[in-house]
């Protein structure tokens, strides 16, 4: 079996080299021909990703939950929801993962559970109840509404949710059914590093932890300001008591070994994102934002990364990551306007900046978000069109049994990976050819970035480390440009791994040089 660890450079871990391949259990593949995905058929196609050259996956939930947010609302942190499969088939995922040299880390969600969970059950059940404390009650404002303007995600609507048993509100950040809990209740706080244990003797590197700034909370609860009435609460909590928790969260993560967390800090400002970051006690690299929200013009891109460069350039421990797709987000060949050109220039830029890149899968076809129609839309965040099933074959299933949970993403007769992997110079092509170019380039793994001025409508930048070097040019603009200085290709976002490049870079077009 040929191992999927990046390049051994000597004191570099290996979360910093790695490359991330995100995968959405229900989107990714049917083991059972029931139309929706699971872990059976993520261990049938562990392969692919072997192939494809990334280094680790992120696995979003698998765990027992009703689904109400897809399993972001979980009911049992330790059991597997039966739509995925059982313990046993995630121990093989963890399993074949690693025979094959690949790391995985799963998700971990601290911030809320189902409303299901008996956490939550037994906490509602009475003022009294020792679990009473483990979520965040507040008796009604003077009027008898919501103690405080606070937003939830999703429907916009308040924060809190009467509880009409008990005459108190209970916060909720997302929706009515995922009750926040309290960190601060040291009981809670235990109970969650239990959870961490269970998954990380049953062998997994690491965790994706779910919106990690608000588990921190106000202890006075309060309002805030008009002019952010309306903002979803999750993108204000940014307290100070988040910190403390990290670093509990991170000793018992450190504890085994060699593994990392990479938060989701809900935020575009850069200095805010990178201060979640620390050597030992903050998480090993935060979920950049910035770069899932900019648009594909030169400007926002040259901003972003210099924004990024800086923010993360305080201390030597700070490591920024770089995402363009999640299944939170439409896909970015779709946010970009559709094009090939676009789609093929921006794997090159995710792939070579400096950073841990994570991809959704799916990217690696080139896919754009489904066209949901109205009656088939399940998601109460309505991201249905970017969570569309990965076609594998050709044929009009695409690999999947009959009536997948989602139509599948426009052109799947062709963007799929048997496809794709017959034919010449497509997009899969690429993605293991710039992945191919990083593995063999310290520079483009861990080197430094420096950001050059060629062309008004090109972003530029030289990566090195130690003698290795390379510079990478991307072309914004739907016209040829001069970059005033041509070398040997590395690779191009045509997918050409050799030759000279003479100096223009043909319109929306990428090109990595070497010495
Ligand atoms: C962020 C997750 O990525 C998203 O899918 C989920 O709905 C919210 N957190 C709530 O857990």
């Amino acid at each position: 079996m040929s191992s999927g660890l990046p390049t051994d450079l000597p004191g570099v871990p290996w979360w910093k080299t790695a490359v991330f391949y995100q995968i959405y259990p229900r989107s990714f593949a049917d083991g059972n021909d029931d139309g929706v995905g699971d872990l059976a058929g993520i261990a049938e196609h562990l392969d692919h990703l072997v192939d494809l050259g990334v280094d680790a996956v992120w696995l979003s939930p698998f765990y027992e939950s009703p689904m109400r947010d897809f399993g972001y609302d979980i009911s049992d942190h330790c059991a597997v929801d039966p739509v995925f499969g059982t313990l046993d088939d995630i121990d093989a995922v963890i399993a074949g993962l690693h025979e094959r040299g690949l790391k995985l880390i799963v998700d971990f969600v601290p911030n809320h559970v189902s409303s299901d969970h008996p956490w939550f059950v037994e906490a509602r059940s009475s003022v009294e109840s020792p679990k009473r404390d483990w979520f965040i009650w507040s008796d009604p404002a003077p009027d008898g509404g919501p103690p405080t303007n606070w937003t939830a995600s999703f429907t916009e609507g308040p924060a809190w949710e009467l509880d009409e048993a008990t005459g108190q509100y209970y916060l909720h950040l997302f929706l009515v059914e995922q009750p926040d809990v309290n960190w601060a209740n040291p009981d809670l706080e235990r109970a969650q590093h239990d959870v961490l244990r269970f998954w990380l003797d049953r062998g997994v590197d690491g965790f994706r932890i779910d919106v990690i700034n608000a588990i921190g909370k106000d202890p006075e609860p309060r309002d805030v300001p008009e002019s952010t009435v309306g903002v979803p609460h999750v993108v204000l909590t940014h307290h100070d008591t988040v910190h403390p928790l990290i670093r509990g969260i991170r000793e018992t993560v450190d504890a085994a070994g060699d593994t990392m967390i990479i938060g989701e800090v809900v935020t575009g400002d850069l200095e805010l994102q990178a201060s979640y970051q620390g050597s030992d006690d903050g998480v090993h690299c935060a979920v950049n934002f910035a770069s899932v929200w900019a648009p594909w013009e030169r400007d926002a891109w040259r901003l972003l990364i210099a924004g990024t460069e800086e923010a993360y350039a305080h201390t030597g421990n700070r490591w920024p990551s770089y995402v363009l797709s999640n299944h939170d987000n439409p896909r970015h060949r779709t946010r970009y306007g559709g094009t090939e050109a676009r789609a093929r220039a921006a794997a090159v830029l995710l792939l070579t900046l400096r950073g841990t890149p994570f991809l959704y899968a799916g990217e690696e076809l080139g896919l754009e978000d489904a066209v949901v129609p109205e009656d088939r839309i399940v998601d109460p965040g309505g991201r249905d069109g970017c969570r569309a099933p990965i076609p594998w074959t050709g044929e009009s299933g695409h690999g999947w049994g009959p009536d997948p949970w989602l139509p599948f993403p426009p052109d799947a007769d062709i963007r799929n990976v048997e496809a794709q992997s017959a034919g010449e110079a497509t997009m899969l092509e690429l993605y293991r050819a710039v992945l191919a170019a990083r593995r063999a380039s310290p520079a483009l793994q861990a080197g430094t970035l420096e950001l050059l001025d060629q062309h008004p409508d090109v972003v530029s930048y030289r990566r090195a480390f130690g003698d290795d070097e390379r510079v990478v040019h991307v072309n914004f603009s739907d016209d040829a440009a001069d970059v005033g200085g041509g070398g040997a290709v590395a690779v191009t976002s045509a997918g050409a791994s050799s030759g000279t490049f003479d100096g223009t870079l043909p319109a929306g077009a990428a090109v990595v040089l070497r010495p």
